[in-house]
């Protein structure tokens, strides 16, 4: 008997689907509010640097031709940024693009990939699509990736090691000499792909890219991406930084023409803005929130990135219900009483913070 409808892998359909932040127009019309504050995608509030849209409407006028596939303009700036090759960089749209190259690539069947949890959850979605086995390793007793912990869940057949530093969503950070230590200890043939998207945004004296390891090692890369300081989200540009070799390995699994020619000219236009600005301003959020945080009574992870996870004492999915009722969106993750908060600007912070304390009253 023929299936009545398509068959799907079992293994797709066993997919917990990624889960965005709710947008706010609408939290705006469930809620009947007129200003609803989101700070539930770790997004930049602060919008594209001066001069980006007007390089994005200039590369919409070539909307009729295709993009460069190679992103040639923008891998060479990125390369001078870095103080590394053309060759060391790979771009695609999103770091998720190029997270998924690496997970095809590298991943398949009778292969296991390990990795944080809680941590960024595509890791684990996308180790399923490419029919990887995901492990779980829970972070530490301080929210922390436990590098340890990872490395003891190494298997035969593991293929790919994920780390999210500062790790996305606890904010907590491991040093870069713990990540080195990480790195040596792995045998070269497991891919070690340290998940750079909030980097920028670190403060902490010892945290340090890995990005000149990657340089060095075909089994390190290190993950960018425009989405978080540089405020570029909706127009999808990340890369990878790392061996010339892995790299065009890894790149035989991306579809073609996936870099918008306005997303590039987006990215291109961003890079030479200084990020110390945005990164005070971050700074004196996480600390504005951390301090109310105290103020309140709540335990929370002290944050390197520009979000905090948040111990309310209620459960997730109540929180975040009272909290959209009162126009502030934030993030449940299904994990008990945390939540995660990005950092907005001061009055959305305060609006938080205000939102929270009337929350936790009922
Ligand atoms: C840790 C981490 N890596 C990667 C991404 C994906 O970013 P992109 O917008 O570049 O795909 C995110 C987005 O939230 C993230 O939190």
């Amino acid at each position: 008997m023929p299936a009545s409808r398509p068959i799907i892998r079992p293994d797709i359909l066993s997919i917990d689907r990624y889960r965005p932040g709710t947008p706010a127009e609408v939290i705006a019309a469930q809620y009947g509010l007129e200003e609803v504050v989101k700070l539930a995608s770790n997004e930049n509030p602060d919008g594209p640097f001066p001069g980006v849209v007007d390089a994005v409407a200039a590369a919409l006028e070539r909307s009729n031709r295709y993009p460069d596939n190679s992103v040639t303009t923008l891998t060479e700036a990125l390369a001078i940024h870095h103080g590394v090759g053309p060759d060391n960089i790979f771009c695609g749209a999103g770091s998720s693009a190029v997270l998924q190259c690496i997970a095809l690539a590298v991943g398949g069947a009778g292969t296991s990939a390990v990795y944080p949890w809680p941590s960024f959850v595509l890791y684990e979605i996308l180790s399923k699509i490419a029919g990887t086995h995901g492990l779980r390793v829970p972070l530490d007793d301080r929210h922390r990736v436990d590098l340890d912990a990872l490395m003891a869940a190494v298997r035969e057949n593991t293929n790919l090691v994920y780390v999210c530093n500062p790790n996305n969503p606890t904010g907590t950070y491991r040093s870069r000499g713990a990540l080195v230590d990480l790195a040596d200890s792995l045998d070269p043939s497991v891919l070690l792909v340290v998940d750079e998207a909030y980097a920028e945004y670190a403060t902490a004296s010892d945290f340090g890219s890995l990005a000149d390891v990657a340089i060095d090692r075909p089994n390190v890369l290190v993950l960018r991406t425009f989405s978080k300081i540089y405020g570029l989200a909706a127009l999808r540009v990340g890369y990878a930084i790392g061996d010339p070799q892995t790299l065009a390995d890894i790149s035989r699994a991306q579809t073609p023409f996936t870099v918008t020619t306005a997303a590039q000219a987006a990215a291109l236009a961003s890079l030479h803005h200084d990020l110390s600005g945005r990164q005070g301003a971050n700074r004196r959020g996480v600390e504005a929130i951390q301090s109310g945080l105290t103020e309140l009574g709540l335990d929370f992870a002290p944050s390197q990135a520009n979000f905090v996870w948040i111990e309310t004492g209620i459960e997730g999915e109540e929180v975040y219900r009272r909290l959209a009722s009162r126009g502030v969106v934030v993030r449940n993750y299904g994990m008990g009483t945390w939540i995660r908060v990005t950092v907005g600007h001061p009055s959305e912070n305060q609006a938080f913070l205000e939102a929270l304390r009337n929350s936790l009253a009922g």
